[in-house]
């Protein structure tokens, strides 16, 4: 048994692979990103305050590392990490909206309608959707064929819509103050979060362009049990984490009733469960060669993050 002071293992070489994606990405959300000087000064000086300060980047984290696993080359993978940040960050500006969450911290400072105003907020989050989009299309670094960027515009598109994220954000809007039984709440945390993180893994295998059917499969099957792992966490570190470390409001969910795994199920058994979706998610990995490690470094990091 691993106790909690101990660290994970691979746990030096995620944190420095962390940081080296993290560092990429940004340089690329930085070049995509309107400078502030252009018109409107003030919706992209709140576009790249939603974007660039802070996040732990691991949906960036997961397209590379699905990629170099599968031999692609990191830029390559640039456009593909960028969209997807591009898209959490604006899921994160209009989730901690009033007529959301209503949240006030985010990454450890004043959430975007807070720093600017609503209506910028909600534009900023539209903005950022179209960028995401846009970054697909026109990236240049990724070299794939005009129909594989299709798919990876589908992908996105899918995962981020009505039957993806936003689902999920209107199946938690509808269940605020209600109670959800098992198969509900995992269905609305497998939209909200589980989607975003499960397009991740995928446009990480479609920037590859000859990767075996089982392979794509086995990562998805890994992709969909972090993604859920991803959001109980979450949930956990509502109820035990530090509002300083965690950077965003402790307790904010049981203040605005949400159910979430804790509360449905209670704490040990939501991370007897976040567990469990960490070994499925490493079994899935078993016939990858060690260019999947940083993978298994990411799983193992779900469940046992901090922050
Ligand atoms: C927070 O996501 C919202 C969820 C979908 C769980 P992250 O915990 O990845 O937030 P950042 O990007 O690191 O701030
Ligand atoms: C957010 O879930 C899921 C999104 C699509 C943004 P939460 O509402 O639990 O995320 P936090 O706790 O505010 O980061
Ligand atoms: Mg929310
Ligand atoms: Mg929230
Ligand atoms: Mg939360």
């Amino acid at each position: 048994m691993t106790s909690p002071a101990d660290p994970p293992a691979g746990a030096g070489r995620l944190e420095e692979l962390l940081r080296s994606h993290a560092v990429r990405v940004e340089t690329v959300l930085e070049r995509w990103l309107p400078p502030v000087h252009i018109q409107p000064p003030r919706l992209h000086e709140a576009m790249r305050y939603a974007v660039l300060l802070g996040g732990k980047r691991i949906r960036p984290a997961l397209v590379y590392s699905t990629g170099q696993a599968l031999g692609v080359e990191l830029a390559a993978l640039d456009g593909p990490a960028a969209a997807v940040e591009l898209i959490h960050a604006y899921s994160l500006v209009h989730d901690d909206l009033p007529a959301m969450d209503d949240d006030d911290l985010r990454r450890g400072r004043p959430t975007c309608h807070k720093a600017y105003d609503e209506g910028t907020a909600v534009l900023v989050g539209d903005a950022l959707q179209a960028l995401a989009f846009h970054v697909l299309a026109r990236d240049e670094t990724l070299r794939v064929s005009a129909e594989r960027r299709l798919q990876m515009v589908e992908t996105l598109a899918m995962a981020a819509g009505s039957r993806g994220m936003v689902g999920g954000q209107a199946l938690d809007l509808e269940a605020v103050g209600q109670t959800l039984d098992e198969t509900e709440l995992e269905n609305m945390h497998i939209h909200k979060t589980g989607a975003i993180l499960r397009a991740c893994v995928r446009l990480g295998g479609l920037a590859a362009p000859h990767t075996p059917e089982d392979t794509l499969v086995r990562l998805d099957h890994y992709a969909k049990c972090i993604g859920l792992a991803y959001q109980i966490r979450d949930d956990i570190l509502d109820v035990q984490g530090e509002t300083q470390t965690i950077g965003k409001a402790r307790g904010a969910d049981a203040a605005h009733h949400k159910p979430t795994y804790p509360s449905v199920m209670g704490l040990a058994r939501s991370i007897e469960l976040a567990n469990q979706l960490h070994e499925q998610a490493m079994e899935s990995l078993s016939v990858l060669d060690t260019g999947a490690d940083p993978l298994r470094w990411l799983s193992a990091f779900v469940v046992e993050r901090r922050h």
